[in-house]
């Protein structure tokens, strides 16, 4: 008996099962196609909704921040990390967010942990949605505080929670526009109930970022709600094209972070070269609107043609389209078929969604030409002829 037998055997279990999962390693730079295995694939799958990833102007940036200050920012952000480019980029997040600060973190996914571990203390209660990314969720359960799930539009379970008073606060935790579905909360809905029950709103704008407003801050700035949310989180690593998190709040929220967060207080600052990215980012986000209407036309072309196909693209209102199929192996065989004929989308399996809902993801570019989803769409049409993919009609 090898004392490593124990996870050979949850390997062979995944395998069996077909869930388990291994990363493709990419040879070229993220763009609308990535080189694979010696072949270019056309790309997607990745969060770089604006093309951002590999824009001269950011590698100039980051380039110039280098040469500046190098790479390492040599210890956390509260012995010596913290640089210039930290406090720059964490003042123009609050400016964007429209926020008193904003505090950043080496991921989303820390940012996520800082809130929902630091902020709502034992006795309180967060509510989330069923579908939260599981930062959310695994932050929720390491949390002083209760938790319970609503599925999106049960707004009576919703309701139910922020009226009991055997709480001393509510905190409402909900992503934007949500990761595997690509449709979008009700924000209008959720801040009328965190009024009428004095609750908190934490929206994570992750997919939104970018992508949604008239500066690219999200879906709080596009519906016009940025004040009623009580605290942003954001990450720099989707559309934004860099990498590190962000957390946008009043003053004392930030303060109480800086103090009390373990995933800020705890680890290396981000390097500056990340920072100088989401900088230059977030100028070009702003200055060119245009990658967000094409990526918004991009979205709504797509989707037609896989709707004329008789795919589920679930409820879809954004730049992330699904297309569910099902079974695990179904989802394996289609994705296998895509990628022979020239297409990077690996499939999305249990437990990153429900059991029985496993799908291609896919994400939008702003740079995805017509040609590109055509291509892509006559890859489906020839699974279906081929009866690996199964449609509505
Ligand atoms: C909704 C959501 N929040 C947070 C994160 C974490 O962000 P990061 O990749 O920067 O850790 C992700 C994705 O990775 C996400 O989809």
């Amino acid at each position: 008996m090898n004392k490593f037998d124990f996870i050979t055997k949850q390997l062979e279990e995944l395998k069996n099962t077909n869930l388990l999962r291994e990363p493709a390693c990419i040879d070229s730079a993220q763009g609308t196609t990535v080189r694979i295995d010696g072949h270019d694939k056309i790309l997607f799958c990745s969060n770089n909704y604006l093309n951002l990833a590999n824009h001269p102007k950011i590698i100039e940036a980051t380039t110039e921040a280098m040469k500046k200050y190098g790479h390492g920012s040599g210890a956390s952000r509260l012995i010596s990390g913290t640089m210039r480019p930290h406090v720059e980029l964490e003042k123009e997040l609050a400016t964007l967010l429209g926020k008193e600060a904003a505090l950043i973190f080496p991921s989303g996914w820390m940012a996520n942990e800082a809130v929902i571990r630091s902020i709502p203390q034992k006795g309180d209660l967060l509510v989330l949605d069923k579908l939260d990314h599981a930062s959310i969720i695994d932050a929720a359960k390491g949390s002083d505080a209760e938790f319970r799930t609503y599925r999106r539009g049960s707004h009576e379970r919703l309701e139910k929670f922020l009226a009991d008073d055997n709480y001393n606060r509510k905190f409402i935790i909900t992503e934007s526009i949500f990761s595997m579905d690509g449709d979008t909360a009700d924000l209008e809905t959720l801040i009328e109930l965190k009024n009428k029950y004095n609750a908190f709103l934490i929206v994570d704008e992750a997919h939104a970022f970018g992508c949604l407003g008239e500066n690219g801050a999200g879906l709080a700035e596009k519906s016009g709600v940025l004040d009623e949310v009580d605290i942003i989180v954001v990450t720099m690593s989707k559309a934004m094209g860099s990498t590190g998190g962000a957390v946008a709040a009043k003053r004392q929220v930030i303060d109480l972070l800086i103090n009390k967060a373990r995933s800020f207080i705890y680890t290396t600052a981000p390097t500056v070269a990340s920072c100088a990215a989401a900088m230059a980012a977030m100028e070009i986000a702003r200055q060119e609107p245009d990658r967000r209407k094409k990526l918004k036309q991009n979205a709504e072309y797509l989707h037609t043609k896989l709707n004329q196909l008789g795919l589920n693209t679930g409820s879809s209102e954004s730049h992330i389209i699904p297309v569910i199929i099902g079974g695990e192996k179904e989802t394996l065989t289609v994705s296998k078929g895509l990628y022979e004929m020239g297409f990077f989308i690996p499939a999305i399996r249990p437990p990153t969604v429900a059991a029985g809902t496993a799908r291609l993801r896919i994400s939008i570019q702003s740079e995805h030409t017509k040609e590109q989803m055509d291509s892509l769409c006559a890859g489906f049409e020839k699974l279906i002829e081929k009866g690996v993919l199964p449609t509505s009609k």
